[in-house]
């Protein structure tokens, strides 16, 4: 009967203590059929632990090339919102939130500003991260923080696409340098 005890609270303190470390968050956009971003965004949460969810446009983007480069091309010019669907998760459970983005036209896709301004990260410390085509990332640091005013913003990582299934050492060393 001792043993079943000591059992029954050795696994409800595992289970606290694994709630406990749950508390950071990444969500992303992701748009092309390699999905980029959403390979950066679960390497990063299997290094963290973290819940990871991805960011959907309540109406699709079409899946062709040239449309989405028009349509991309005239919502950044606008600085335009792209609707997103509810959430999954409730942020006020993270104080860690990752917001990742492949760069459109040198700064986040508009289902990135959406999550932005509909979300209140106040007190949250937040890192940004993208994937790009080779550009660089443009002005998506200055312009995502600017979107994110009373969370801490820490140093954010970007990497060229089309490395992204090897980028996992520079992962590792981002985080242990820079994400507190
Ligand atoms: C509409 C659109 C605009 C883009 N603009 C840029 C850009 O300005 N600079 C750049 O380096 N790559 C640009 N790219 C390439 C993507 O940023 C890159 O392929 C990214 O890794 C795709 O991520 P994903 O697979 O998660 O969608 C653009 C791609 C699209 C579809």
């Amino acid at each position: 009967m001792k043993k079943v005890m000591m059992l029954a609270v050795f696994s409800l303190a595992l289970a606290l203590s694994a709630a406990g470390k749950s508390k950071s968050i990444v969500l992303y956009f992701s748009w092309s059929d390699a999905e980029n971003t959403r390979i950066l965004a679960e390497e990063i949460a299997r290094n963290t632990h973290a819940v990871v969810e991805r960011i959907i446009p309540e109406t699709p983007y079409p899946r062709k090339y040239a449309e989405i480069l028009k349509m991309g091309r005239s919502e950044i010019k606008q600085k335009a919102s792209r609707p997103i669907k509810a959430l999954k998760n409730d942020l006020k459970n993270f104080d860690t939130v990752f917001v990742g983005s492949p760069i459109w036209f040198g700064t986040y896709a508009p289902p990135v500003r959406s999550f932005l301004q509909q979300n209140d990260l106040s007190g949250k410390k937040v890192y940004f991260f993208c994937t790009h085509g080779k550009g660089g990332p443009g002005v998506f640091f200055k312009e995502a923080a600017l979107l994110a005013p009373r969370s801490v913003v820490g140093k954010g990582f970007n990497c060229y696409g089309i490395h992204v299934k090897k980028i996992a050492p520079k992962v590792t060393e981002w985080l242990k340098k820079d994400v507190k």
